[in-house]
């Protein structure tokens, strides 16, 4: 969507808080021994204390709250009866609803013991992300966040997984611009417009550039096994420094 009124703002700085507040106590929650059912289950009490309800769910039918992927799994993994185990690296993706706006946000968490390679690699894409955000303003190619992410992700030894892309995001939780690419399209002709409402999403991977669905029809993951993170936040484009919309300190 594109913001065009204070209430518009208003109502997406709202939601946008509910996700990163239900990110935050997921977070916070998360150890070793629960199931991704029960971490599932923390982030549903914070949306419906807002008010808010589960955007994949409502939108797509997910079955589940949120998304929680597990180390090659890179997206849309179901929450279950699967036991987080130490050393594991999970990712938490959460998009909601309220009053009709959504926003969309994901962070990856390192259970202890971590190695170096899960480090790098989720401080890589983190990186990305900001560069990415840092990038995006009225005016400039959509290609400056591919152009951002790549770039980061090759100083860093890491790859791109090219099929999982940023999206615009609003009035539900897949809409135009689609398909911001996490790497340079010499094709892209679109620029990024004052008010546009929209995800920035990295997935960088210790190999794979491509992932591929599993058998329970949902959850992508890598198809080498190398590790995937991710990171994402709900922006508004400006004149200058985007609006982030998912953040708690900003
Ligand atoms: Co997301
Ligand atoms: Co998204």
């Amino acid at each position: 969507m594109t913001v065009v009124s204070e209430h518009d703002l208003k109502k997406l700085q709202e939601i946008g808080r509910v996700v990163a507040l239900t990110i935050r106590a997921m977070q916070k929650a998360l150890h070793p021994g629960m199931t991704t059912r029960e971490l599932d289950e923390i982030g549903l009490v914070v949306m419906e204390q807002h008010g808010a309800r589960s955007a994949p769910r409502l939108v797509y039918q997910f079955p589940g709250a949120t998304c929680i992927s597990i180390n090659q799994e890179a997206a849309h993994g179901i929450p279950g009866e699967r036991v987080i185990q130490p050393g594991d690296l999970v990712n938490i993706d959460v998009s909601a609803e309220k009053d009709g706006y959504y926003a969309d946000a994901a962070t990856t968490v390192m259970v202890p013991p971590t190695t170096p390679l899960q480090r790098r690699l989720s401080h890589c894409t983190r990186t990305a992300l900001h560069k990415a955000i840092r990038a995006a303003r009225a005016g400039q190619s959509l290609n400056v966040i591919g152009k951002a992410v790549e770039g980061e992700a090759q100083r860093c030894g890491f790859t791109v997984l090219r099929d999982l892309t940023g999206h615009g995001v609003g009035r539900t939780i897949h809409e135009e611009p689609r398909a911001v690419l996490n790497y340079y399209n010499p094709l892209e002709r679109r620029r990024f417009q004052e008010g546009m409402v929209l995800t920035i999403e990295p997935f960088l991977t210790t190999g794979a550039s491509r992932s591929v669905t599993a058998s329970d029809g949902w959850t992508l993951t890598t198809p080498d096994g190398s590790l995937s993170a991710q990171y994402e936040h709900t922006i508004v484009i400006t004149r200058g420094r985007p609006l982030v919309l998912t953040a708690l300190t900003s």
